[in-house]
């Protein structure tokens, strides 16, 4: 006989809160699950298992699989040696450690693509602070931010500076999208986006990397009180 799943699982308030709104069941259960993690409502660590979820969410193991997948490559879950998938570990001191190595390449980066940047590509990375202004949803925002970022320093002509900057751009997309989805969107400094791609525009390298160094060095102190409130909230 199959043991009965655990009655008060966090996941069957997922599933009766989640909007009927998914094209596919794969689409639904990724932003169910992608909800509850960013909200906290499922914690680093908690197993997730296929079965149970798609009993739990009443979809087959097929699009389970695929989506454990997809938030695995966000970032957003783990798959551990004799474990299986978990929801990934966030932790302050790991957003640190993030916020340390991007504060090294990135404006390394960006001192060396400004000089060959393009109008095409400012105008590329201008959109992008456009796009920003408007949308709604933190995962995408993320995305948005990630693009920018990535926008401004691609005349680097650095690959594996560029690759490496942005796989840690990338690592540290949940935190953005933590805080976002917790914070709001206004807690983005687009100002700082602005004021880059201005300084950007008139060939300043120097003034435009003391502008990233300030917009990271503001985004840690943020992401620093905002686990600091949230333990002192669960002490
Ligand atoms: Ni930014």
């Amino acid at each position: 006989m199959k043991p009965a799943p655990d009655p008060v699982s966090p996941l069957d308030a997922l599933a009766a809160s989640a909007a009927p709104r998914w094209r596919t069941a794969t689409e639904f259960v990724e932003a169910t699950l992608k909800a509850a993690i960013l909200e906290g409502r499922l914690p680093g660590g908690t197993p997730l298992r296929q079965e149970e979820l798609a009993e739990r969410l009443g979809v087959s193991r097929m699009p389970v699989r695929e989506a454990l997948r997809q938030l695995e490559a966000q970032a957003l879950v783990e798959v551990l040696p004799h474990r299986g998938a978990v929801v990934a570990e966030i932790s302050a001191a790991d957003a640190a450690d993030l916020f340390a190595i991007r504060r090294a390449l990135e404006p390394a980066a960006l001192r060396l693509s400004i000089p060959h940047l393009t109008e095409a590509q400012r105008d590329q990375a201008g959109a992008l602070i456009t796009a920003m202004d408007v949308e709604p949803d933190p995962g995408r925002m993320g995305l948005l931010n990630r693009q920018f970022h990535m926008a401004l320093y691609a005349a680097a002509g650095h690959p594996r500076l560029l690759a490496l900057t942005e796989q840690h751009l990338a690592a540290f997309d949940r935190y953005l999208r933590f805080h976002l989805a917790a914070q709001g969107r206004e807690r983005m400094a687009q100002q700082d986006h602005r004021a880059m791609l201005e300084a950007a525009a008139r060939g300043e390298a120097a003034a435009a990397a003391a502008i990233l160094e300030a917009h990271l060095d503001q985004a840690a102190e943020a992401i620093a009180r905002f686990f600091a409130a949230r333990e002192a909230g669960a002490a």
